[in-house]
């Protein structure tokens, strides 16, 4: 990858801004989990999987600050932490994942000194980096099998390396193709309001000179009506048991969309993203973001001063809409409900 979308280093986190991209490539420190926090609320760092990988290096960095005698007081101290970055972003399953992990490791080391729990959680964070590198290229090679030779594939916000440890799950799916020589090229939504596909997807494509084409949001329908798009894959922020698939605003109508025009339309993610205890996506929180986000672009007003906004930061898209989920341990399609507990190993 030609950059480092999130690290530890040097007993620091150190992240790509993403708040800058595409004008300015610039990596932020942080030695405070509370900075951290803000960094994700920001949307410095963004993406499900990149979200629960920056939610346990901050809350590596919250333990390595605690001061306490026994371990009930260092546990105490490090569930305010995790309750600090709890609150961030209500959506991407993966940041409660990440900090029930962390949770775990450091219940489950309660034996050792205060000092070595410490270090155990910063090596736990960092393992979880490592291992979502690993879980998107096999994410990857999996969801390449079913994209043709020469397909144009529509992606919607930014489901890449910079949303992940790096490589990315729906762009994990475009580049394995790519590496596998198939000639594809992709079309990519601008993502309104935040413009993850125009700042983000388009930089991180065009970076590896994979072919990418931008479109407003609205673009969609016209593009697939003329049979332009053989394909549709998006990532997820949450997927529930029945395989309704949170993901960015807009995914949602770009599902009817492809269903209408007969397009397969694949969600890619991993396992982490699965959230099993919830029946239906009806019951996916679904984060409201600042109007600022909507009567603004890059700073500029589009919209009187005090226009009424409303500004969900995701949709849910019915598990029938979804030809298949594409995880690290294989494709699910038909039953979700048996399906995906099978890849979850449940
Ligand atoms: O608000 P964001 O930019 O964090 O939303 C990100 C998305 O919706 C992505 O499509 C999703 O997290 C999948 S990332 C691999």
């Amino acid at each position: 990858m030609s950059f480092r979308t999130i690290e530890w280093r040097d007993n620091k986190v150190i992240m790509i801004d993403q708040t800058r991209l595409p004008r300015e490539e610039v990596y932020n420190e942080y030695a405070d989990y509370r900075d951290v926090a803000e960094a994700i609320k920001g949307m410095v760092v963004r993406g499900a999987p990149a979200i629960g990988v920056a939610a346990a290096m901050g809350i590596a960095l919250g333990a390595r600050d605690i001061i306490a005698d026994t371990f009930g007081s260092f546990y105490q101290q490090l569930n305010n932490v995790c309750d600090v970055i709890a609150k961030t972003r209500p959506t991407a399953v993966n940041l409660f994942w990440a900090i029930e992990r962390m949770k775990h490791v450091a219940a489950e080391n309660r034996d050792k000194d205060l000092q070595t729990i410490a270090d155990i959680l910063k090596a736990e964070a960092i393992r979880i980096e490592e291992e979502d590198l690993l879980i998107c290229r096999a994410i990857g090679k999996h969801g390449a099998a079913l994209i043709p030779h020469g397909a144009t594939i529509l992606t919607h916000c930014n489901a890449g390396g910079l949303a992940t440890a790096g490589y990315g799950t729906a762009l994990g799916v475009i580049r394995a193709a790519h590496e596998a020589g198939k000639d594809i090229n992709v079309f990519a939504d601008e993502t309104r309001p935040w413009l993850q596909g125009a700042r983000l997807t388009c930089w991180e494509l065009m970076k590896e000179k994979i072919p990418v084409t931008l479109i407003s949001d609205n673009m969609a329908g016209f593009f697939m009506n003329k049979g332009e798009i053989s394909c549709c894959v998006v990532g997820a922020d949450r997927i529930a048991g029945n395989g309704d698939t949170a993901n960015k605003i807009g995914t949602y109508s770009v599902a009817v969309l492809a269903k209408e025009n007969n397009i397969p339309f694949y969600v890619a993610a991993p396992i982490s993203t699965l959230d099993l205890s919830l029946a239906s996506g009806d019951s996916i929180p679904i984060e409201e973001r600042p109007s600022r986000e909507v009567t603004h672009i890059q700073g500029f007003p589009v919209a009187p001063e005090g226009a009424q906004v409303r500004n969900p930061a995701f949709d849910v898209t019915p598990a029938r809409y979804i030809t298949a989920i594409i995880t690290e341990h294989g494709v699910a399609t038909g039953d979700y409900v048996a399906r995906l507990r099978a890849l979850a190993g449940e």
